[in-house]
């Protein structure tokens, strides 16, 4: 048998850990990822598989978002897709087309710190 007092303590506590759970979740708002984690290049070449976050966290290589997005603004996170404006087949020669963009970047960086791969096949996995 429950007693009146015991009642009393349980909805007490159900209050309390409700307070507490509003709290803590207006303190620590869900925040929605500002990143991708791992994105999935598919081709004609074979997929690859870029590691997005290990690109960018101080704990992997910690490269800054403005050294890849190069037309990112200090400070913001949203940038258009290198797609937006490197095209499938480029018209203009001063823009590189999708799939050069891609490979003078990713290589050129692999190349430049002598890590990450720089053959076909280091990229082209799947
Ligand atoms: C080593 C290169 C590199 C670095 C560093 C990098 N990114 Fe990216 N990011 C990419 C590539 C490549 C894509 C895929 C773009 C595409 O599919 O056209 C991408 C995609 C994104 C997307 C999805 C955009 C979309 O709609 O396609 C967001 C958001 C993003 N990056 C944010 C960031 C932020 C914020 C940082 C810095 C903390 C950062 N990136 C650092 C290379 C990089
Ligand atoms: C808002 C448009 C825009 C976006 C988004 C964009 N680019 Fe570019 N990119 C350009 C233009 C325009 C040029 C040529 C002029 C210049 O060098 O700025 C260029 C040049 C380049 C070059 C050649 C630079 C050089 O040093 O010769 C590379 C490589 C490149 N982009 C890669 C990328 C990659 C990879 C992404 C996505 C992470 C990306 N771009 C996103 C517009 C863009
Ligand atoms: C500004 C420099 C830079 C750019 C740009 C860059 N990388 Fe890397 N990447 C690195 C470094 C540094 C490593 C680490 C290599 C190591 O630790 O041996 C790496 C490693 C890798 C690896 C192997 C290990 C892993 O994390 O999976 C792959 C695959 C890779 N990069 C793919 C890409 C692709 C695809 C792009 C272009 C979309 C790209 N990288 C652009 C610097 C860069
Ligand atoms: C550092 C990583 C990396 C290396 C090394 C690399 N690629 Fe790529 N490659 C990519 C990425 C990223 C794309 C972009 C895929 C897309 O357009 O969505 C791509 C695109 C391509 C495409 C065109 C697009 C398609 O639809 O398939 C071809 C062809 C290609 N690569 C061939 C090669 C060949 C050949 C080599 C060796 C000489 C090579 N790649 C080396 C990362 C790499």
């Amino acid at each position: 048998m429950t007693s009146k007092k015991e009642l009393q303590v349980a909805y007490g506590l159900a209050i309390i850990f409700l307070v507490v759970g509003i709290l803590s979740y207006a303190a620590f708002p869900a925040k929605a990822p500002d990143q991708p984690v791992r994105l999935m290049f598919e081709g004609v070449a074979g997929n690859v598989l870029f590691d997005h976050k290990t690109h960018t966290v101080d704990s992997g290589y910690g490269i800054a978002c403005q050294d890849c997005h190069h037309n990112l603004e200090a400070g913001e996170t949203n940038p258009e897709s290198c797609g937006a404006c490197h095209e499938i087949e480029s018209g203009d020669e001063d823009v590189p087309k999708r799939s050069d963009a891609f490979h003078l970047q990713c290589i050129g960086c692999h190349k430049e710190g002598d890590a990450g791969p720089q053959e076909c096949s280091g990229c082209h996995v799947m």
